[in-house]
């Protein structure tokens, strides 16, 4: 199996014969902005504050936000920190990594807006900490 689709089952709810639980928002797309004061790689070293914040503006902006909608949250670390900085869209379980915020309108306009994978962005399924 690979990191970008979970099982049917888990979408589901309980068991396979139980329908889809209604959702309080369509997606969720969390931005790793864990800081490491040691030194050591983090995501916070790459603009992943930026990011968010441009994500959340986009978002905002373009009547996406909401119940039933968006929603765009701060995590910590989300422990793939070789492929930072991270964000993860669910449902659908895809993670991305981004360079700068041309990335991050790619995944508002194409997976946030649009359904689709953004699959230039995809970080590696070998991917960890
Ligand atoms: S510091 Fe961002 S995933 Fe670990």
């Amino acid at each position: 199996m690979t990191n970008q689709q979970p099982p049917a089952s888990i979408l589901a709810g309980a068991g396979p014969s139980a329908s889809p639980a209604p959702t309080y928002y369509q997606r969720h797309i969390f931005f790793c902005l864990n800081e490491r004061k040691n030194g050591e790689a983090c995501c916070a070293q790459n603009q992943a504050q930026q990011a968010f914040d441009h994500c959340k503006s986009l978002v905002r902006a373009a009547g996406l936000a909401g119940p039933g909608q968006v929603r765009v949250n701060k995590a910590g670390c989300l422990d793939r920190c070789a492929a930072g900085p991270v964000a993860v869209v669910y449902p659908e379980a895809v993670w991305y990594s981004y360079v700068d915020l041309q990335d991050i309108d790619d995944i508002v306009q194409t997976h946030l807006q649009g359904g689709q994978v953004v699959e230039r962005l995809l970080v590696p399924a070998h991917l960890g900490r």
